[in-house]
């Protein structure tokens, strides 16, 4: 699968968002990464839909909102009017999950669910059917700029494992049911957390394929260089 890296406009300047996002545009981004926390899900808090919806008027790069946040569902018809493309939240919310992610599939976004590092898989694995991607948290999630967990690459290439399984389980037994997304295109998995030249090794290498990078890219001084060195490693 193709390598996406989405910068988090969480290391972002803020008080020059607009130029920031152009230029990680111009610099060959596949998708802007929004932190959304909500400083109970997580200890801190970013940003809601007002910003998101500002965003999508200024960019043509896909939006995937990452949701921090308890309670999701009482967002995520907010996000998706915003305009996101991708929409996680997180596993260890209390939710619908199911119900959830259809919600947003049936308004042709990219439905995800989010992992923490401690989180065991058994969980997400019985949502295959029913995601988009999934997002693998390879650091405690709330801030940027952390160090990426190694026992996390484990879990990358586990859930990696998982869905062809299921891929496969799902050829032999074709239903009218699961007639989209994650069959025909492939789950795609999102590493968050950590990532610069040496990790984002290791996360391709388990599996990922989108590839979230905040510090590294915002605090270097040559974005494209960064961008093309994360998809090439
Ligand atoms: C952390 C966020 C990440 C974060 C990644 O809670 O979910 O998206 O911005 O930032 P870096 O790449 O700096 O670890
Ligand atoms: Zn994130």
């Amino acid at each position: 699968m193709q390598t996406k890296i989405a910068p988090s406009i969480l290391s972002a300047n803020f008080l020059d968002l607009e130029k920031e996002i152009k230029q990680v545009e111009r610099s060959g981004a596949d998708m802007l990464h929004l932190d959304i926390m909500d400083g109970h899900f997580v200890p801190n808090l970013t940003f809601g839909p007002g910003l998101v919806k500002q965003i999508r008027k200024i960019t043509n790069l896909p939006l995937d909102a990452h949701l921090m946040i308890s309670n999701p569902e009482f967002f995520i018809p907010k996000f998706i009017e915003a305009g996101a493309d991708y929409l996680s939240f997180h596993i260890e919310t209390d939710s619908e999950y199911k119900k959830l992610l259809n919600r947003i599939r049936k308004a042709n976004v990219k439905a995800g669910i989010a992992i923490n590092p401690e989180t065991p898989l058994k969980k997400v694995g019985q949502l295959l059917n029913f995601v988009d991607f999934i997002l693998i948290m390879t650091v405690h999630p709330g801030f940027g700029g952390q160090k990426y967990i190694e026992d996390c690459t484990q879990k990358i290439q586990k859930i990696s494992e998982m869905i062809n399984q299921n891929l496969s389980l799902i050829k032999t037994v074709p239903s009218p049911r699961l007639n989209r997304g994650a069959q025909e295109s492939g789950i795609e998995i999102e590493v968050d957390g950590g990532i610069n030249y040496q990790t984002a090794k290791l996360a391709k290498e388990a599996g990922a394929n989108i590839l979230v990078a905040g510090n590294f890219i915002f605090s270097s001084n040559n974005y494209k260089e960064v961008i093309k060195g994360l998809r090439n490693v």
